[in-house]
């Protein structure tokens, strides 16, 4: 399996597909692999001439150099696990100054307002970062489809929108959230979790799930206050926020209206650990 390190070298293996016309499916991780990213993997596989995989944990997307310092890296674990599915995986690895060059900054962005909702209120600059990094890897990999999961559906709404304002001709696949059998959903974060955690977390898809359920009989107040009271009832976990926003510009409601999709939000502390999900509601 290849596994680049510099830009120049990814750049030639790609110029060399391309005059080939083979064409190809990007996944971009942040490494510490899981069966989410591997369920990316598998589809990019399954659609795509060649995959290439990122492993780049982006500077300028955390807005916490705490979470920076302590986010999992696992090149070596990372690069055995996707050799073990296929051998023609291109695995880009790079260092900060490969991707950025000499300017390790985010622009910014205007993303038509869903970059100041729910995830962008409480990581200011967080989605600059995210959509600068995905901007420079998607001119060096050249990819025709990108996938992402809908975990981070908020990430996967603004990177359509700066394919969009970019005019980058590649396609965007969506991919359903893949959870563990107590219904957490996967996160290279799940690493840091203790037992006791990891014993609570499962308490966040309950509690999006019974929303799911009460969403058509119940006002949206009654909903919020109710999931704060289960979180409240953990000693492990603490809420961020609660919201229920429509599914296509993000913006919070606190009223419902007909013909409108809606979907529920969450993030959620267990410690340091900071843990968010969403679910589709109508
Ligand atoms: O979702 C992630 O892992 C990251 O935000 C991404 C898209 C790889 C950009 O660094």
């Amino acid at each position: 399996m290849r596994v680049h390190k510099k830009r120049l070298d990814i750049l030639d293996n790609v110029a060399t597909l391309k005059k080939q016309q083979k064409s190809i499916g990007f996944v971009p991780t942040m490494g510490a692999l899981h069966k989410g990213h591997l369920a990316l993997i598998q589809r990019a596989i399954d659609e795509n001439d060649r995959v290439v995989v990122s492993i780049f944990v982006n500077p300028t997307q955390f807005n916490n150099t705490e979470d920076l310092d302590n986010y999992p890296r696992t090149l070596e674990d990372d690069v055995a696990l996707l050799s073990k599915i296929s051998d023609e995986i291109i695995v880009f690895a790079p260092t900060p100054k490969e991707v950025y060059l000499d300017d390790i900054k985010s622009t910014n962005y205007d993303f038509g307002g869903l970059e100041h909702e729910m995830e962008g209120k409480y990581r200011p600059g967080h989605f600059d970062g995210v959509g600068t990094v995905v901007k420079h890897l998607f001119d060096i990999v050249c990819p025709d489809r990108a996938y992402f999961g809908e975990k981070d559906f908020q990430q996967l709404q603004i990177i359509k929108k700066l394919v969009e304002i970019e005019k980058m001709p590649l396609q965007i696949v969506g991919c359903p959230i893949y959870r563990e059998d107590s219904g957490l959903a996967l996160s290279s974060r799940n690493k840091r979790l203790t037992q006791r955690q990891l014993d609570e977390a499962p308490l966040i898809y309950k509690t999006l799930k019974q929303v799911k359920n009460d969403f058509g009989t119940k006002n949206v107040t009654n909903l919020k206050d109710w999931v704060s009271e289960q979180l409240n009832n953990s000693s492990e976990l603490e809420l961020e926020y609660f919201e229920i926003a429509n599914t296509s510009n993000l913006k919070s409601i606190e009223q419902k209206q007909k013909d409108i999709e809606y979907r529920a939000f969450i993030a959620v502390f267990a410690g340091e650990i900071r843990l968010i999900d969403n679910i589709a509601l109508n």
